[in-house]
């Protein structure tokens, strides 16, 4: 039996090797996880090296990191150059710590807050609950506010996926019928800011915990936006700024089960005149096949993590019709999808603590 590395098998494959091909995906996601974590990419940024100087300069044992660097090899990050030295291939490139790079996102999916959770799954499709404050003292959010280190790459991680996303999403949209959008949990700023530069024309409101938009001045900053913008701090359970007519919300609900989400959203609705609308960033489930084989994926991940979940076009027209509003469409952003909403009657539901799944 002929097993491979490279996770593309033939279809002729017997089948123990596909499913041990399949096994192997979580030990080559190790290896580009812990290539991340110890800087691999960075100390060959300035060009190759021999395996043995490479080592020493990142502080490795010196046989055990030659093994590594064949692992590293084999899943396509590295190649041998000339003299025996090493070279980063373009998808080992893309793990340096630069514009662009998905270091951190490998970090974070490496992390023993992620990797370790993910251990449980059966645990979590047996009970419906996420096993992670039982397996890390808190759960995922309050763990972030205790363990700062696994807070930043996390962070971090997430910056490097929303600036791929950002782009699909402000061209697949329609934001010039606007002239005021709110982004509620809108993080550092990145998306509002990308809309704001698109419009000149348009003000923004970025709403996020208070230790969140306090780091938002670069982004807007740089992006020359800040003038335009109005920052505003608190909990969308306890309430969202009202005024605008664009309310955006961007893989925030994914975080929260039901219950939480309708609050969320009764919040938002409260916030939201006659006539005004929310635009749903997500990536949505049950769209096309390609797009959910990713997507059924950062289903369970958000079922471990928090008991959120990607939901269906019908499962958000649903929730939204519960706080008054009505989906009138959905675009298509690359894997993100925007599902848009428009307030139809005052009538939000009784606010106050969200109700069981
Ligand atoms: C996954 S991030 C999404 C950030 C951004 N919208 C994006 O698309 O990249 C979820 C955001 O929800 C914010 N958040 C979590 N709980 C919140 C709360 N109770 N009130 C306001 N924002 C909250 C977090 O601080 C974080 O910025």
């Amino acid at each position: 039996m002929t097993i491979t590395a490279s996770g593309s098998l033939p279809p002729s494959a017997p089948v123990a090797v596909q499913i041990l091909d399949l096994l192997m995906g979580g030990w080559r996601a190790g290896v580009v996880s812990t290539f991340a974590e110890l800087g691999v990419a960075d100390g060959l940024a300035a060009g190759g090296l021999t395996p043995a100087q490479l080592a020493v300069r990142l502080g490795l044992e010196h046989d055990t990191a030659e093994r590594f660097f064949r692992a590293g090899a084999s899943v396509g990050l590295l190649r041998r150059g000339e003299h025996d030295t090493l070279e980063l291939t373009e998808l080992g490139r893309a793990l340096a710590s630069d514009d662009g790079s998905m270091r951190n996102f490998a970090r974070w999916t490496g992390s023993t807050a992620e990797r370790a959770t993910w251990a449980h799954l059966a645990t979590a499709v047996r009970t419906g609950r996420s096993p992670f404050a039982a397996m890390h003292g808190s759960g995922v959010w309050e763990f972030m506010e205790s363990d700062p280190d696994t807070a930043a790459v996390f962070n971090s991680a997430m910056t490097e996926l929303s600036k791929r996303v950002i782009q699909p999403v402000i061209e697949a949209f329609d934001f010039s019928r606007f002239s005021s959008v709110t982004d509620v949990g809108g993080g550092r700023g990145a998306l509002l800011a990308a809309v704001l530069r698109k419009h000149p024309e348009m003000t923004g409101v970025l709403f996020d915990q208070p230790d969140v938009v306090s780091r938002s001045l670069p982004e807007l900053s740089d992006a020359a936006v800040a003038h335009r913008v109005t920052v505003k701090s608190g909990s969308f359970f306890d309430g969202v700024p009202s005024g605008s007519d664009l309310f955006m919300i961007s893989n925030v609900l994914h975080d929260w089960d039901d219950g939480r989400s309708r609050l969320i959203l009764r919040n938002i609705a409260e916030a939201m005149h006659e006539g005004a609308h929310i635009a749903v960033v997500e990536a949505v489930a049950g769209l096309d096949d390609t797009a959910d084989k990713a997507i059924s994926l950062m289903d369970m991940d958000m079922l471990l993590l928090c008991e959120g979940k990607q939901r269906t076009v019908e499962e958000f027209r649903l929730l939204m019709a519960e706080v008054g509003i009505e989906l009138v469409g959905v675009s298509r952003a690359g894997l993100q999808s925007v599902v848009e909403g428009r307030k139809v009657s005052g009538e939000t539901g009784t606010p106050g603590s969200p109700r069981s799944r």
